[in-house]
């Protein structure tokens, strides 16, 4: 044997967690966004070491500096067992399209995963309680008022863009989260398109191949997804905004990998995949005006504008076609669990919406003077770059150099000189860089 690898804290993973994460795709980068290449998704293996697997993440947690690590890591995965090829070809990433699908690194994955998923997707048992008794009455009553409650809420989200003092920010801040699942749009939904079940294996299929765009890339939901980003200036490149994820976003889209790659969730992906499909119209009708209105006529919308036609029809089909015949076929345990899918999904959007309008809205400054503790920490040129959440409200003083505050995956991030100092408030995403020697003490002031 050779050097041992460091053991993770989330017990049973053990060194197969740190074995995966330590592999080349996962190896630090020192800039804010990552390169042009699918096969890069940074992870710091020692902050993942450090996680309490015997104290699982609870609610309250689910957008915590812990949450961000462990999402990160499960969301690769997830990912390293999805095929992704460069766009420019093998040539120059035949090396990395090796290390990303090296078997061994891929074992670790399998090996780390399920204790993974309970660190992460535990809290949703004591979240959300599906009891009593289902019939099929009962289970149509219940998706049709989630519907109807849903499609009739106002978007948080969508209002702080319109109160936004920085609306361009706060939208491609939203964007960049929605790159989570659009870039790879219904992956999830074709985990469950083969074996055999029956007709609701066709019904399911006549939604994917709409997601698909009728087998014309063109029309393809990712496709329509990337041009939009191009049309603001985003990079539709998978992860490039990598270190801007938060934490709740990602715990949204890694829980559609759970409940597809582990065909004991089939039940509950039907029911959340139900209740997103039968809400995205009017959202995303709303979302296409909002684009307009802040971007102007050269922003690309047929994002949005198709998934405010197909969805109107996606959300009857998953309804009447999907859900209803399942429950009607498969009975009691089956429509639990559809009603459970209902019921976390509706948990995992308020947790994301909160969290998104959080960052949305914060818009830290620089202020001079005030106390300067007597030590820091060195940030230097050039050192590996990394985003985390504060645990609490922290003060970031810079005592010597120059440091960059990056909040968000677009715009200029707040320079903050020597003599300065900045609050980022508690449960906020941010990285901090230099251009030169900086030295920076971090202070708590709540928590
Ligand atoms: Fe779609
Ligand atoms: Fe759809």
């Amino acid at each position: 044997m050779t050097s041992a690898p460091v053991r993770s804290g989330i017990p049973e993973t053990g060194e197969w967690t740190s074995r995966f994460a330590t592999a080349p795709p996962y190896r630090p980068v020192s800039t804010p966004t990552v390169g042009r290449t699918p096969y890069r998704r940074p992870l710091d293996a020692e902050r993942i070491a450090a996680l309490r697997g015997d104290e699982p993440l609870t609610e309250e947690r689910t957008g915590s500096d812990e949450a961000l690590l462990a999402h990160r890591l499960l969301m690769n995965i997830y990912e390293s067992d999805t095929l992704f090829l460069p766009e420019e070809g093998m040539a120059a990433r035949q090396q990395d399209f090796e290390a990303f699908y090296d078997p061994a690194t891929r074992l670790a994955a399998d090996i780390a995963k399920p204790a993974v998923e309970r660190y992460v997707f535990s809290f949703l048992d004591r979240s959300v309680q599906v009891t009593g008794a289902w019939d099929l009455e009962s289970v149509e009553a219940h998706v049709t008022a989630a519907i109807d409650e849903a499609v009739h809420a106002e978007s948080p989200v969508l209002r702080a863009i319109d109160e936004s003092a920085d609306p361009v920010r706060a939208t491609e801040t939203m964007v960049a989260q929605m790159a989570l699942d659009g870039l790879t749009e219904a992956t999830a939904m074709s985990q469950n398109l083969g074996g055999a079940y029956g007709p609701e294996q066709s019904e399911l299929f006549k939604i994917f191949v709409d997601e698909f765009g009728y087998g014309v890339f063109d029309a393809k939901h990712s496709t329509l997804f990337a041009e939009l980003c191009r049309s603001i200036g985003m990079t539709p490149t998978a992860h490039h905004y990598w270190f801007f994820y938060l934490p709740t976003w990602m715990t949204s889209n890694n829980y559609f990998y759970y409940v597809t790659r582990n065909r004991l969730g089939f039940f509950r992906y039907v029911g959340a995949m139900t209740l997103l499909e039968a809400t995205f119209a009017p959202w995303f009708a709303a979302m296409s005006r909002r684009l307009k209105a802040v971007y102007g006529d050269g922003v690309d919308t047929r994002y949005c504008d198709e998934h405010a036609h197909i969805d109107q029809h996606h959300g009857r089909m998953a309804v009447r076609d999907l859900l209803l015949p399942i429950a009607r076929k498969h009975g009691p345990a089956a429509m639990r669990e559809l009603v459970r899918g209902i019921e976390d999904t509706k948990v995992l959007g308020r947790l994301a919406d909160a969290d998104l309008v959080a960052q949305m809205t914060w818009h830290p400054v620089a202020v001079a003077g005030g106390d300067r503790p007597p030590t820091g920490a060195p940030v230097r040129p050039g050192q590996d770059f990394d985003t985390r959440v504060a645990a609490a409200d922290e003060r970031l003083t810079v005592l010597s150099g120059q440091v960059e505050l990056h909040h968000s995956p677009t715009g200029d991030p707040l320079t903050v000189p020597a003599g300065s100092s900045v609050v980022v408030p508690r449960g906020r995403l941010f990285g901090v860089r230099a251009d030169r020697d900086s030295v920076v003490a971090t202070t708590s002031s709540a928590g």
